[in-house]
């Protein structure tokens, strides 16, 4: 079984091609960091155009890296939702005309679901059900009861801010050049870096809520920088923080952002086991943010106490990428699950039935 996935949600164009859902034959990402840059963010129009531009030579990159003909594709995925509508309907429409021209069938998933299975792309063994999943990128934060490939429940999701977008702000509130995540938690990891100098606070929500907030995390941060606002002003800026402030800030914001993820994770095990009247064997993460290193060290270790089997994604799984999508696609294959030609692009999620 070889699938030929399209990824195209955000500000990346990617290709891949997957064979029996595990082995990578390739894995094109053409990225449009540089046309986005001067704006500080996506522009969703820049970002449509762009797609259409870089679509079929990616996918033609990603049938000659695997050295298949597209006559070898069993199947055609896409990533269909959720993110910027105007991106996802260009991979959308040429994931249709694939399918149709080559009679094949077509599978359209959920891209946040998607990274889950970044992991399971590193190799070993198909991984146990059922399994407790975390996406963290930098638009999505969410928990998930996996029961299978095909049946996986949403047990919480971030209710402002994405755990990526809080590193992202955090940088910028810090001076901290693009991209501000991995810069933050290269500065984090510095020798001498202080991860106590300062404690923020942890949003826990209600008791048993499995729902992320990194808002207060992020306003308390800047405060921290320029000072609670009173009246006009602007307070300090990042400009005058010296090196050392800056790094135990980087370090000690990065501390709370983990330990905020680590502590829902704490409370979504015993509630994932008992919805699905089982304990959970498997823990699979997926998302930009899974490529920071604190939060890598506390997953190992969480999975460790809870005897869990870790599945984290190779670093160059961890962002947005076709073969997750590939990947995902291949059970529903397996299980006869497929999407009709007039399968609709969504900006949200799925929502389970
Ligand atoms: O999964 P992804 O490529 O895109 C989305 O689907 O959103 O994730 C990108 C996010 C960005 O917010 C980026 O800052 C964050 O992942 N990120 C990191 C690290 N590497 C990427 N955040 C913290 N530490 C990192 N090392
Ligand atoms: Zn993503």
């Amino acid at each position: 079984m070889i699938v030929l996935a399209i990824e195209t949600s955000c500000d990346e164009t990617a290709a891949a091609v997957v064979e029996r859902g595990t082995i990578v034959r390739s894995n094109v990402i053409a990225s449009q960091h540089d046309l986005h840059a001067e704006y500080g963010g996506v522009v969703p129009e820049i970002a449509s155009r762009a797609h259409v531009e870089r679509l079929l030579p990616v996918v033609r990159e990603a049938l000659k890296e695997a050295s298949i003909g597209l006559g070898m594709i069993d199947a055609v995925a896409v990533g269909n939702r959720p993110g910027l509508i105007g991106s996802l309907l260009v991979g959308v429409a040429g994931a249709k005309a694939l399918a149709w021209a080559l009679g094949k069938p077509l599978v359209a998933v959920d891209h946040v679901r998607a990274h889950l299975y970044s992991g399971v792309l590193a190799g070993g063994s198909p991984p146990a059900f059922p399994a407790l999943g975390l996406v963290v990128s930098g638009g999505h934060t969410s928990l998930y009861l996996v029961r299978s490939w095909t049946a996986l429940e949403r047990l919480g999701s971030t209710i402002d801010d994405a755990v990526g977008e809080a590193f992202d702000k955090a940088a910028a509130i810090l001076g901290i050049p693009y991209p501000g995540g991995p810069n933050l938690d290269r500065l984090a990891r510095e020798p001498g870096a202080n991860d106590r100098a300062h404690e923020f606070p942890i949003a826990r929500l209600a008791p048993e809520s499995l729902d992320f907030s990194f808002s207060g995390l992020k306003t308390s941060l800047l405060y921290r920088v320029r000072g609670v606002p009173q009246g006009a002003g602007r307070g300090r800026e990042a400009a005058s923080l010296t090196p050392t402030e800056r790094r135990d800030l980087a370090a000690s914001f990065q501390r709370a952002a983990v330990q905020a993820v680590i502590l829902k994770l704490e409370r979504a095990l015993p509630a994932a086991a008992s919805r699905a009247g089982t304990p959970v064997a498997t823990l699979l993460t997926g998302g930009g943010v899974t490529a920071n290193t604190r939060l890598r060290e506390e997953l190992r270790a969480f999975a460790s106490r809870h005897t869990l089997d870790l599945r984290l994604p190779p670093m160059d799984l961890c962002m947005d990428n076709a073969a997750m999508i590939a990947g995902l696609a291949s059970p529903h294959l397996a299980s006869g699950i497929t999407s009709s030609l007039d399968v609709q692009a969504h900006a949200t999620a799925l929502v389970d039935p």
